[in-house]
């Protein structure tokens, strides 16, 4: 099946952007508690091997698509630590979570979310040095138009980072971990977030999702250049950066 026709609920007439956005606002309180559970805490650290792919640039501005509860926005202010972080998501509930965080960590002045579709961002062409997002652009309604959008803000000789699921491709692991990831993970989500089809949703938007080869050609097909991955935990997932 295409990657963007898999939907979260599984209901045609309601469009996918719809669909996540209630997904997350469903999920927002549970999601934070579940990253670290279901990954064993492994999730930060793939933040963290994220982050140092952009450090060394030095970015002053960053635009954290997709940002969710803000865990990779603060990370980079913390990190990298840019004038600003400015982080976008379309899910309400998962902005506010966000809201808590930063506030908590004393990072208000830094670090900015706001509502919005990455599809459609509200910036100027080149006003950031880092464009990042991390387990977002798999729920893109439309992945091209989102990541042309993050080529059009990002600056000349900006970068790009995306952190995203592949498939793992060696054996055994890719069938240890198929196994827990189609029928272990779903059930330990579907109690705790107390959403039936959000971590099916997440198998089954993986498993469609182009990873390596495959998501590097669509990024240089909207512009990037310089485009390279790295896969991380024998290819759970993979960081992919590229260049304006
Ligand atoms: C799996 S979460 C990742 C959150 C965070 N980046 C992290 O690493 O934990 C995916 C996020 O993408 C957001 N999202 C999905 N489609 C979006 C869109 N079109 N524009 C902005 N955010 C979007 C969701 O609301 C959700 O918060």
């Amino acid at each position: 099946m295409e990657h963007d026709k898999v939907l979260p609920y599984e209901q045609e007439q309601i469009d996918k952007k719809t669909q996540v956005t209630n997904m997350f606002d469903r999920i927002a309180p549970y999601y934070d508690f579940l990253n670290r559970f279901l990954s064993l805490g492994i999730d930060q650290r793939w933040r963290k091997k994220a982050i140092a792919k952009i450090a060394e640039a030095q970015p002053k501005r960053v635009l954290d698509i997709a940002t969710g509860t803000a865990d990779l926005a603060i990370e980079i202010q913390n990190k990298v630590k840019p004038t600003e972080v400015i982080g976008v998501d379309i899910s309400p509930k998962m902005i506010s979570i966000g809201n808590e965080k930063v506030l908590k960590r004393k990072l208000s002045n830094q670090v900015k979310l706001e509502v919005g579709d990455s599809e459609n961002l509200r910036f100027d062409e080149g006003e950031f040095d880092a464009v990042t997002a991390s387990f977002g652009v798999r729920n893109f309604g439309n992945l091209e138009k989102g990541l042309s959008e993050m080529y059009r803000i990002l600056s000349t000789g900006g970068q790009l980072m995306i952190l995203e699921f592949s498939k793992p491709t060696i054996f055994p692991f890719k069938q240890l971990f198929n196994s827990y990831f189609k029928y272990i993970l779903p059930t330990i989500g579907k109690f705790t977030s107390k959403d039936p089809r959000a971590y099916k949703y997440l198998y089954e938007s993986v498993q469609a999702f182009p990873d390596y080869e495959d998501m590097a050609n669509i990024l240089k097909s909207v512009g990037f250049k310089d485009v390279e991955w790295t896969p991380l935990t024998l290819g759970i997932c993979t960081i992919y950066i590229g260049k304006k």
